[in-house]
């Protein structure tokens, strides 16, 4: 029989306990909270009072439901309260010698049949278990933030754990509404272990002065549909949190990409712990607000004018390129595209005029929207056409000698002062603007797959592109609606770069045999918002290109630890794609 837990304690009523808190009695269960002083339990009201005012500004609870809720959360400064609780979380900092003392105390004041579970997001819950008179009723329970809003928590099992207690809390879990994924005790569990790697490169690159903070935010939001960019959801997270768990996931990888940013570091020590105190990588309106208000990191825009564009040339007749040809026809440029011959002429066109139909028959645009459009569109098949083009884009295939004789001809053809763009994804934009005489006129203009709908431009000027072509492309993509993000020219500008070595860590991870391609792809949806797991994401993506991008990554940065996974190069050498070849790391035929 499972047992049904009515009375819960919670230690450290911090973002995350009180989230708990709040979640546990909204499913009418008794809570205890204790926080070690009365100032942080006013901190903890005041959370739990925020929290469910904005649920209930959202629809989500009733005012009376709040009240109730708010009832049923008893909050103390004695640990003597939890003494009745069947099951305690503790949620205090990520402090081996702080959570092992707590659990001596709870473990002599505590029933011998409550349970002991601990929020710790990579310490050694076999430790803290072991530690114990208990260790057969000590579980992690590992919960995401904020706790009321993500679906997920993982039910972390040592290998002492009595497997009736992870029934137990497994039904604890579902009852207040959250998805249980089970794992084993290993440093990070499942979703920290592929997300706090990315996050620790996040801001390895805007230590470096990579890209601006907002840029590499806005790229990952953009770019992949994350809900928050890394450097926001570190701050959400908590700037101690994050170093703290970065710090024992190092200990026990001795991976060099989890130990924590020096810049971490720093934030931590003067005491910008992120959104909680108001300031962290971002300033916040006030302690625990969302509002992020400008500081000395705004980035400043630059002064430069831009060129006038009017006229804009598309190479190419790819998916890419027809949706670069499309959108800034839409926008209300002129737009000429070369073709290799009239038949992919007449295949773009028809394209087109295919995705409009469809926006039409969905409202989006108006039949003398359509019409004005498709009437912006020249095909050719003459680069010479190309000749008095504001603005060239080549789109074709990702072969640095075919780019760079397409760019050294465009240099002979297009008029001077004209902007020449690259999309590369992988090659250094370098290499195309030194096969023309005019470098300061070359940049990257990486757009994302649909153009259509992907609102993500990377804007990657080289060492010598000028300030005026940067400022002119920016306006581009604010005319044709798209978020612009400015980056340096090294391989796989941010998304690529930040996306790709956790991808191939998921793969990794499920190498390992820790965690099954369902319970990854569930943790990342669940637990983080992700709009895709890692494996549907490869699936959708291709193998092969997961594969070939991780390649340039690691030629690239030689970074051991990213090396692309076995598995991965098998799988490709296997013929299994994913969805484009009916399997990749599932298999839809049969579906
Ligand atoms: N109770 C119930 N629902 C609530 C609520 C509450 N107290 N507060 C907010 N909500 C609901 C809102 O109604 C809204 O729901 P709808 O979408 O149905 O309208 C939803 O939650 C989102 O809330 P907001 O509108 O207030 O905020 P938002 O849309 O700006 O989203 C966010 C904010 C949920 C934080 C979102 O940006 C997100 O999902 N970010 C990713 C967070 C993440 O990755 N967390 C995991 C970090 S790792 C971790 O935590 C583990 C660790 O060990 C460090």
């Amino acid at each position: 029989m499972v047992r049904e837990f009515s009375k819960v304690g919670v230690v450290g009523m911090g973002t995350m306990g009180a989230g708990i808190a709040e979640v546990l009695a909204r499913s009418g269960l008794e809570v205890v909270g204790v926080e070690h002083d009365e100032a942080g339990v006013e901190r903890a009201r005041g959370h739990l009072e925020r929290s469910t005012s904005r649920a209930v500004g959202k629809g989500k609870l009733t005012p009376e439901e709040a009240e109730t809720l708010l009832g049923r959360i008893a909050t103390g400064t004695d640990l003597d309260a939890l003494a009745d609780c069947e099951l305690v979380i503790e949620a205090i900092p990520e402090r081996m010698e702080l959570k092992s003392e707590l659990f001596a105390r709870l473990d002599a004041l505590l029933p011998a049949d409550a349970v002991l579970a601990t929020n710790t997001s990579a310490l050694s819950v076999t430790e803290l278990a072991t530690g114990t008179s208990r260790p057969s009723k000590v579980v992690g329970l590992h919960w995401f933030n904020p706790a009321p809003v993500m679906g997920l928590v993982e039910v972390v099992r040592t290998v002492v754990t009595d497997p009736s207690v992870v029934e137990d809390v497994q039904a604890l879990v579902q009852r207040v509404g959250k998805t249980g994924a089970t794992a084993g005790d290993r440093a990070g569990f499942i979703a920290n272990a592929l997300l706090f790697g990315y996050l620790n490169n996040a801001l390895r690159m805007y230590e470096s002065k990579y890209a601006s903070r907002e840029d590499i935010d806005a790229a990952m939001r953009f770019g992949t549909g994350h809900p928050m960019g890394p450097l926001a959801l570190l701050d959400l997270i908590g700037l101690d949190s994050a170093y703290e768990i970065l710090e024992t996931m190092y200990t026990q990888s001795r991976d060099h990409r989890h130990a924590p940013a020096p810049l971490l570091k720093q934030y931590v020590s003067a005491g910008l712990l992120g959104r909680k105190t108001g300031r962290g990588l971002y300033t916040y309106a006030a302690p625990d607000s969302p509002e992020v208000v400008a500081d000395d990191s705004t980035p400043i825009a630059s002064s430069a004018s831009p060129r006038p564009v009017q006229r804009i040339g598309v190479i190419g007749t790819g998916t890419m390129a027809s949706g670069i040809v499309e959108v800034c026809a839409k926008s209300g440029y002129d737009v000429v595209f070369r073709a290799r011959g009239d038949d992919k002429v007449a295949a773009v066109q028809k394209k087109i005029e295919g995705s409009l139909d469809k926006a039409l028959q969905r409202g989006k645009v108006s039949e003398e929207d359509r019409a004005a459009t498709l009437g912006r569109i020249t095909g050719t098949t003459s680069l010479d056409d190309l000749a008095d083009c504001d603005l060239v884009i080549e789109a074709v295939v990702e072969d640095l000698a075919i780019k760079k004789a397409l760019f050294s001809a465009l240099d002979e053809i297009v008029k001077p002062g004209a902007i020449l763009a690259t999309t590369t994804s992988s090659l250094p934009v370098i290499e195309c603007a030194q096969a023309t005489s005019r470098p300061a006129d070359v940049v990257g203009m990486h757009w994302f797959n649909p153009a259509t709908l992907m609102k993500l431009v990377e804007v990657v000027p080289t060492v010598t592109t000028a300030d005026d072509v940067v400022a002119t492309v920016l306006e581009v993509c604010k005319k044709t609606k798209k978020h612009p993000v400015l980056c340096g020219d090294r391989a796989g500008f941010i998304v690529n770069a930040l996306l790709f070595p956790y991808l191939n860590d998921a793969v990794k991870m499920l190498e390992a045999h820790y965690a099954t391609i369902d319970d990854i792809d569930f943790a990342m949806t669940k637990g983080c918002g992700h709009p895709m797991g890692p494996f549907a994401l490869m699936d959708v993506v291709g193998l092969d290109v997961t594969l070939a991008i991780q390649r340039t990554l690691f030629e690239e940065f030689r970074e051991p630890g990213d090396v692309p996974a076995p598995m991965l190069e098998h799988l490709v050498r296997a013929g299994y794609l994913g969805r484009k070849t009916g399997r990749g790391f599932r298999d839809y035929s049969r579906r």
